[in-house]
């Protein structure tokens, strides 16, 4: 069984950044930056913005994190996002959801200027990605990071039948929109499940191409798969574990002890999907500085 590296994939992609990063300052004198704002104090969503940052100035990109109270108003928000728009040194925008209560999330999402919506998030970006016109959209980063894991393996996906369980806008929607086109790595027979679908294993087990973005630790077990299946895992759930420093570990949706007897290859989690996402978020932030200095 072939593991899908994610994290060596992205580690490549770094570097490759890196590299874009440094020639775009010699042509431009100028370098990308990305403003991330995070609301209230959710430690995951800190420890995501935190890592985003870190990431950023690896590459030597201009990171800024705006950090904004729990009680901020929507206004104030969509103000300062209205700034953000008018920044010509911010080339990406992203606000880390979820977002306090008192915070519309699509009237969020509608603020950001599409040629700044790093997340692909805004229904431009995402109908432009369902229209097939991805070379003037952004695609979100976890299905984009999928679609190049796809690629750098040489995974066959041309009539093959890809099954998406989950339907969310971040992930299922795009990631089974992304499969469906006529691209080179894409191009597939796509089929989505979600919570109401009556008798998952039964689309699970027709699937060449299987992505798993439930949310729910160890949902695909080996049973529900198709032998010689490549096995996508987008979930990261944090499961007790005491013989751990921390007292938990991540696992993914994926049974991953029995699945890996029975698929071709496959994510692991930690170090599968995980770590293309931000890799995959300062590609856009770098395809947004070269759109907007006509690179
Ligand atoms: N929260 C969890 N994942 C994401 C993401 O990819 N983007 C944003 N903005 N918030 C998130």
């Amino acid at each position: 069984m072939l593991i899908i590296d994610g994290k060596k994939v992205s580690l490549d992609l770094k570097n490759e950044l890196k590299t874009s990063v440094e020639s775009c300052h010699a042509s431009t004198g100028k370098v990308p930056g990305l403003t991330v704002i995070i609301v209230g104090h959710d430690p995951a969503s800190q420890v995501y913005v935190r890592n985003k940052a870190k990431t950023c100035k690896e590459i030597g990109m201009i990171s800024t994190v705006i950090e904004m109270a729990a009680d901020t108003t929507e206004k104030h928000l969509i103000d300062t996002i209205h700034e953000l728009n008018n920044d010509p040194t911010v080339h990406g925008i992203l606000v880390q959801q979820p977002l306090p209560k008192q915070i519309d999330e699509f009237a969020v999402t509608l603020a950001i200027d599409p040629s700044k919506d790093v997340d692909g998030f805004h229904p431009e970006n995402l109908g432009r990605l369902v229209m097939g016109h991805l070379d003037k959209c952004f695609v979100s980063c976890t299905p984009y990071g999928i679609l190049e894991l796809l690629g750098r393996y040489n995974i066959e996906t041309r009539g093959k039948h890809c099954v998406v369980v989950g339907r969310s806008n971040i992930v299922g929607k795009p990631m089974a929109n992304l499969m469906l086109q006529k691209l080179e790595a894409t191009n597939c027979t796509v089929t989505i499940c979600h919570s109401a679908t009556k008798n998952i294993p039964f689309y699970t087990q027709q699937a060449d191409i299987l992505i798993a973005a439930i949310g729910k630790a160890g949902f695909i077990t080996a049973d529900m798969v198709k032998p010689g299946a490549v096995v996508i895992d987008v979930g990261i759930n944090r499961i007790e574990d005491a013989s751990t420093k921390s007292g938990y570990r991540l696992v993914g949706d994926v049974d991953y002890e029995g699945v890996s007897a029975v698929a071709s290859a496959m994510t692991p989690v930690p170090g599968g999907v995980g770590p293309m996402t931000i890799a995959m978020l300062l590609k856009n932030t770098l395809q947004s500085f070269q759109r907007i200095n006509g690179l």
